[in-house]
């Protein structure tokens, strides 16, 4: 039985060296002088570009696991998934929560990593005492404000030096509303208490608590033309009043389906508004749409699909590397990610459910000539 293996063996040799590759050969190299399933970490890969961020939670913050060593391979940039959100900073009015948020900024200090912060004024996750007093009743605009200047003064003096980028807003703008008629997310209680203004108030707040810290606009859906627009006006008015403002953060919950013209055409708009951008929760769900059949395999279809969206998505991030500063993936790997559910799973990373590269990965390291 073992002589016949052989026999096979040698007779496939043969047949290969007829045809010019004898098993001696190397396999063949990638343009970037790799071999076969070698890889370049991610942050290696684009380092003279920008920096490679992940979303991460504090039990990742270990170096003897395989998150912490994924992280310390891969990644430059750390911002928490949701540790630094204001309820799990201050869930009690004056009494603030740190531990946690502590870990991320200790972890990222010790592997010589960045951190963004991860947000300070959202509708969300944020308890009601910032809106409401103890009739239910919404706070007058005086009082809000004075909670939202104590609660950024905070956060953003003890990570001063430490945070390098703030998401200041997340998430004021209305979503859906192709005729431009609601501009901003009216039923967040932030504005129904005042409108606009704590937009402005947050930013000035931010800067004078670190006035090195970059201040971002956060928000999804803004490669989109019903969005984008009212984000573009927002900055603009921002900083024709001297509000200060660095950035918008392109949320970047994308899909396979991304659109390489809605990026670019985004791109040079807000290029023309000289602020800088970063891609702040980077996942591409591999369904095309919200109908597909949830799966909890990686099929051939999704595969592809990455395959082909994900070079394309991080060409155009390249090609715009003079203006984006940042890309941060909202996770590590395909093991976990918000966007799924029982049934359902998105894949929507360049590392699979192990924490290595998978096949789009090979195809994004191509972009990058050595
Ligand atoms: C998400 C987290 O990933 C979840 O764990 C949490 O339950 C809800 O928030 N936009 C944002 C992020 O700005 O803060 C959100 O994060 C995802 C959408």
């Amino acid at each position: 039985m073992k002589n016949y293996h052989v026999s096979l063996l040698a007779l496939a040799i043969g047949v290969l060296s007829v045809f010019g590759c004898t098993p001696t050969e190397e396999p063949t190299p990638l343009q970037d002088g790799l071999g076969e399933g070698e890889y370049i970490p991610l942050k290696e890969l684009f380092k003279d570009h920008f920096p490679i961020g992940a979303a991460v939670t504090p039990n990742h913050m270990d170096s003897r696991t395989p998150h912490g060593r994924a992280l310390i391979e891969h990644f430059n940039s750390l911002v928490a998934e949701n540790v630094m959100k204001p309820d799990a900073l201050q869930r009690v009015k004056g009494t603030y929560t740190w531990t946690n948020a502590d870990r991320i900024v200790q972890f990222a200090k010790e592997n010589n990593m960045m951190v963004r912060g991860h947000t300070l004024t959202w509708h969300s996750q944020t308890p009601d005492w910032f809106f409401y007093d103890e009739n239910g009743d919404l706070h007058t605009p005086e009082v809000a404000m004075k909670q939202l200047e104590e609660h950024i003064t905070a956060v953003v003096s003890r990570y001063k030096g430490d945070v390098y980028a703030w998401d200041v807003v997340n998430e004021a703008m209305f979503d859906w509303d192709p005729n431009g008629q609601i501009i901003y997310r009216e039923d967040s209680p932030w504005y129904k208490i005042m409108g606009p203004a704590y937009i402005d108030s947050a930013f000035v707040y931010a800067r004078r608590a670190d006035p090195d810290a970059k201040l971002f606009y956060n928000d999804y859906n803004s490669i989109f033309s019903w969005k984008r627009n009212k984000i573009f006006d927002l900055v603009k008015r921002l900083k024709d009043n001297n509000i200060p403002i660095d950035g918008v953060g392109l949320q970047g919950h994308w899909t396979v389906g991304v659109s390489e013209q809605d990026l670019r055409t985004t791109l040079d708009l807000f290029r023309s508004l000289g602020v800088e951008i970063q891609i702040t929760e980077l996942d591409l769900s591999v369904y095309l749409s919200n109908d597909e059949p949830g799966s909890t395999i990686y099929t051939d279809a999704f595969n592809m699909r990455q395959r082909i969206a994900y070079p394309m998505l991080m060409k155009v991030l390249l090609d715009y590397s003079d203006i984006i500063t940042g890309v941060t993936f909202w996770g590590i790997g395909d093991d976990a990610s918000w966007l799924d559910t029982p049934g359902r799973k998105h894949f929507p990373f360049l590392l699979d459910e192990q924490l290595q590269p998978k096949p789009a990965y090979f195809e994004v390291q191509k972009l990058i000539r050595r």
